[in-house]
């Protein structure tokens, strides 16, 4: 539970409503600052507490989804619900509508007062989904000691690979995609969630059995991404960063995981993932190794292209390479 409370902290104090988060047995696992103005019994509640019905029966129709708008400190707010059942975790949010309820009731639009809010409450929970997926991410990079900056390091070469691509007007490409998959990107190794502290943090050269494991993390991603994501209001989205986890193992020539896919039957998304996912594994520095020299990296990659990677991406490669090794010459030394 005490991982569940970092997750929700971490991304919480981005929010700008409150926010509440228990389990399915209303046991308490954290709240923002905003959510303690409202709610200020709560800030002496230790995690795993049951929240007892007799105790905040305010809560309680709140979180049954009884209740939907409510009121304290002179102020209206919009309460939603958001279950997300993959780890049991159940989020309350408040939006403070106080504002537009005082207009609507100027204006006499009392009854359109709900519907008027729907629209921004999509928008709220797709926010929330997101934020839950980047703090999970970055969870898991803390687990995994040795892979520290992973995620941004590729998340910025994806994006500048993506960026000369469209540039060049690649087939298939545009603005929006390119948005997607750099958002997308940082979620690539979520499904790592499932792996455990053993083999992930393994100092050394992991057994068959602990790699075949390891391996689960492309197919247990995909299927966290489907489930977290559930609902989203932009299925690219939903489809794109399912790809890019499900896929970024894969290998042009059909010899990766998990599903043996071949060339172009591997999202475009997946294949640009795996491009920087391999390069950054090279030049970077792990507990077990010091980072390779890039003129012998360059060489593994360029041996690569038609067998691990796409052959029409090389180009893209090259032309990136110069702005790579700078940006990862730097990231190397900081
Ligand atoms: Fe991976």
């Amino acid at each position: 539970m005490t991982d569940k409370s970092n997750i929700f902290e971490n991304f919480f104090m981005q929010m700008t409503s409150a926010l509440i988060a228990v389990d399915p047995e209303f046991r308490f696992i954290v709240a923002n600052e905003l959510a303690l103005k409202i709610f200020p019994q709560l800030a002496s509640i230790i995690t795993d507490t049951v929240l007892c019905q007799a105790e905040f029966p305010e809560l309680y129709e709140l979180l049954n989804g009884s209740k939907k708008i409510y009121k304290a400190n002179a102020k209206i707010y919009d309460v939603g619900i958001k279950e997300f059942d993959n780890i049991n975790v159940k989020v309350l949010w408040f939006r403070d509508v106080t504002k537009e309820k005082e207009t609507l009731a100027l204006l006499k639009l009392d009854q359109l007062e709900i519907s008027e809010t729907l629209l921004e409450r999509d928008r709220f929970i797709q926010e929330v989904q997101e934020k839950v997926i980047t703090s999970l991410a970055d969870v898991i990079e803390s687990r995994d000691e040795s892979t520290g900056g992973h995620v941004k390091r590729t998340n910025d070469t994806v994006k500048l690979l993506l960026d000369t691509m469209l540039r060049d007007n690649y087939p298939g490409l545009d603005e929006n995609f390119v948005k997607i998959v750099s958002s997308c990107s940082s979620m690539h190794d979520i499904g790592k969630i499932s792996v455990s502290d053993t083999i992930l943090l393994k100092n050394g050269k992991l057994t068959d059995d602990e790699f075949s494991k390891m391996k689960h993390h492309a197919e247990v991603g995909g299927n966290l991404i489907d489930k977290v994501l559930d609902g989203i209001e932009d299925e690219n989205v939903l489809r794109i960063a399912r790809n890019i986890a499900n896929s970024h193992h894969e290998k042009w020539d059909g010899s990766g995981y998990p599903n043996k896919l071949h060339g172009e039957e591997i999202p475009l998304e997946a294949r640009v993932m795996a491009i920087a996912d391999v390069y950054d594994a090279l030049v970077s520095k792990r507990c077990y190794k010091e980072p390779m020299p890039f003129p012998k990296a360059n060489a593994i990659m360029q041996e690569s292209f038609g067998k691990h990677f796409d052959p029409s991406l090389k180009k893209y490669f090259d032309e990136c390479l110069p702005q790579i090794e700078s940006y990862y010459e730097t990231a190397n030394n900081d």
